[in-house]
C-alpha cells in the first residue's frame, strides 16, 4: 500500500507448501494469474507446488488450469480466463513431491533454487497450522532461510495459534531461525480493497478526524455476517468456534484500521505499531465481565428463503453434543484517550440471513430541542457505515425533513458505492497481499505483537467461557440469538439492521 503498484515484481522462486490443497487452487493460483494479466509478474518468477502426493509438474499445472477453466465457467466468463496469459503463467508453474518433515524435500528446494539465476526465494505456508513451526525449523536448518545469496520470506497462513501461548509459543519458533522481517503473517481481510480504503479515507480527508472521538461518536459496531455454514469444515470448524475463527484476527483488524492513530507514515513499522498499539488498548476483562460482555450462539435448523438448513450438529464432521459457537457478539472497550467510553460491538456468525461485513459507526445524537414542540419526537442517530462487502462502499445515514408543510424527517444516505466509481475487475483479495510480500512491503501482514496482543485480547472470554455462560441457539437464516439483542438493549442501543 505503501508504494504506487507500477513496478513488477523482482524475480524468485515462490514455494507453495500444501500446493495441491484448497488454498493454492482455490485463491492463490487464481490471484498470481491476476497479477500476471495486469503485468505485474517479473517473467523471472517460478511457482513449485510442494506437497507429499506425487504429481509431476504438468500434472500440477494441469490440474490449477482444469480449476480455473471450471471456476471461470461457473462465472460465466467472468473470470476471463485468457488462454494464452495461462499458457505462460503454466510454463513458469512447477512441482516437488516431498514429506514436509523429510530433510531430503528441503535439499531439493535448495536444488530448485539454485537452477534459477535469481536465488530470491519465498515460502508460502499454505499448510495445516501444525506444520508451520515444522517446516520453518527445518527451513532454518536446511540453511535455506540465510539471505546472503537473494531473499528469503516466509508467509504463515491462519490460524496464527489457537490462544495466547500458542500464538508467542509460534511467534518464538519463528523467530528462532529467521528475523521479523522475513515473516509476513497473512490475514486476508487486510487483501480487501475495503479495507485498505478505511486507513486511506480517514487520513486523506480531513474533515473525519475532526470527529473522529469519543466526544462525537457514541459507540461502534463490527459486524460479519455469513450465509454459509461451515461447508467441508466441520472438523477444524468444531475446534475452532467463531471466536477464534473471526475476531483476534479479522475483526480485530477492522477494528483497528477504525481506532488507530494516524500513522506518522504509510510504512510498514509505523502503522503495525499504531495497530499493535490500539489493539494493546483493548481492556482485559476479568472472568465476570468477559462472560457480561459476550454472547455465544450456535445455529440450530432453520430457513434461508424457502431452502431448509441443518443444525450445526448436524453438519458433518461436527460433534453431534458439540457446544462450539457458530455465533459471537462481544463488546469491548478501548482504554485510550480518544475512545475512553465508546464501547465497540463485535459479531459475527455463520448461516445468518444475509452476508453483510460492515462497520457502523453511530454518532452522538443531536440535542433535539428545536423540534420539542414538533412532530419529531425523536431524533435518529446518524450512522457511518463502511461496508466491507459484499457491496463495497460507505454511506452516511442522516436526517432531511421531506418536502411539504408538515415537519416530517426522513432517513437519507449520502453514499459512495465502489462499483458507480471504478472498474471492478474480478481479485481474490490475495492480489495485493502476494505482490506485495514479493516487493518485501510489509505493512499489510500482522507483526508479532499484532498477534500476541488480539489473543490478549480474546484470551477473557476463552479463559471465562472454559467455567461457565451458556450457548445459546438460534435458527439458520436468522441473525444470532436473543441473547446479541439484550447485549445491546442493556447499554440502550440497538444492532444496526444488516443487509
Ligand atoms: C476465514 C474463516 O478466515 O474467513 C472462515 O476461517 C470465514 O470461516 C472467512 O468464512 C470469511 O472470509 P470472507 O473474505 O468471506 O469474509
Amino acid at each position: 500500500m505503501s508504494k504506487p503498484a507500477i513496478e513488477t515484481t523482482p524475480p524468485c522462486t515462490l514455494f507453495l507448501f500444501g500446493g495441491s490443497g484448497d488454498l493454492v487452487k482455490r485463491l492463490l493460483m487464481p490471484a498470481l494469474y491476476n497479477l500476471s494479466r495486469d503485468g505485474l509478474l517479473d517473467k523471472g518468477l517460478r511457482i513449485v507446488g510442494v506437497d507429499h502426493n506425487p504429481l509431476s509438474d504438468a500434472d500440477f499445472a494441469g490440474r490449477l488450469e482444469a480449476f480455473m477453466r471450471e471456476r471461470d465457467k461457473a462465472s460465466q466468463g467472468a473470470n476471463c480466463l485468457d488462454d494464452k496469459l495461462w499458457g505462460r503463467l503454466a510454463k513458469r508453474v512447477g512441482y516437488l513431491t516431498g514429506d514436509f518433515l523429510s530433510e531430503a524435500t528441503y535439499q531439493a528446494i535448495a536444488r530448485r533454487i539454485e537452477k534459477n539465476p535469481s536465488e530470491n526465494a519465498v515460502f508460502y505456508l499454505a499448510t495445516s497450522p501444525g506444520f508451520f513451526g515444522e517446516v520453518v525449523q527445518r527451513l532454518g536448518a536446511a540453511g535455506l532461510l540465510d539471505e546472503s545469496r537473494g531473499f528469503r520470506r516466509v508467509v504463515v497462513e491462519k490460524p496464527f495459534g489457537s490462544d495466547l501461548a500458542s500464538a508467542e509459543a509460534l511467534n518464538a519458533c519463528l523467530l528462532k531461525v529467521m528475523s521479523e522481517k522475513q515473516i509476513y503473517r497473512i490475514d486476508h481481510y487486510l487483501g480487501k480493497e475495503t479495507v485498505q480504503n478505511i486507513l486511506v479515507s480517514r487520513f486523506s480527508n480531513g474533515l473525519f478526524e475532526a470527529f473522529w472521538n469519543n466526544h462525537y461518536i457514541d459507540h461502534v459496531q463490527i459486524t460479519a455476517a455469513e450465509t454459509v455454514g461451515v461447508e467441508t469444515r466441520g472438523a477444524f470448524y468444531d475446534h475452532t468456534g467463531a471466536l477464534r475463527d473471526m475476531v483476534p484476527n479479522h475483526l480485530f483488524q477492522l477494528l483497528a484500521m477504525v481506532a488507530m492513530e494516524p500513522p506518522a507514515a504509510f510504512g510498514a513499522d509505523a502503522v503495525r505499531s499504531e495497530k499493535a498499539k490500539v489493539i494493546g488498548a483493548i481492556r482485559p476483562w476479568s472472568k465476570t465481565m468477559a462472560l457480561k460482555n459476550s454472547v455465544r450462539g450456535q445455529y440450530v435448523a432453520g430457513k434461508q428463503g424457502r431452502k431448509q438448513l441443518p443444525g450445526y450438529r448436524d453438519e458433518p464432521r461436527v460433534d453431534p453434543h458439540s457446544q462450539t459457537e457458530t455465533f459471537v457478539a462481544l463488546k469491548v472497550m478501548i482504554d485510550n484517550w480518544r475512545w475512553v467510553g465508546v464501547p465497540f460491538y463485535l459479531r459475527t456468525g455463520k448461516r445468518m440471513s444475509v452476508r453483510d461485513t460492515e462497520i457502523a459507526i453511530c454518532f452522538k445524537p443531536a440535542p433535539s430541542a428545536q423540534f420539542r414542540d414538533t412532530e419529531v419526537d425523536k431524533i435518529k442517530p446518524n450512522y457511518l457505515r463502511i461496508q466491507i462487502q459484499p457491496n463495497e462502499g460507505m454511506w452516511f445515514d442522516l436526517q432531511a425533513k421531506r418536502p411539504g408543510p408538515a415537519l416530517v424527517m426522513e432517513n437519507i444516505e449520502l453514499g459512495f458505492a465502489y462499483k458507480d466509481f471504478f472498474t471492478m475487475l474480478p481479485y481474490t483479495g490475495y492480489e495485493t497481499l502476494i505482490y506485495d510480500c514479493l516487493t518485501g512491503d510489509q505493512t499489510l501482514f500482522q507483526r508479532a505483537d499484532n498477534i500476541e496482543n488480539g489473543w490478549r485480547a480474546v484470551q477473557p472470554f476463552l479463559d471465562a467461557w472454559k467455567e461457565g455462560g451458556e450457548v445459546h441457539t438460534y435458527a439458520a437464516g436468522e441473525d444470532g440469538p436473543e441473547a446479541a439483542t439484550e447485549l445491546m438493549s442493556r447499554d440502550r442501543r440497538v444492532w444496526h439492521s444488516i443487509g
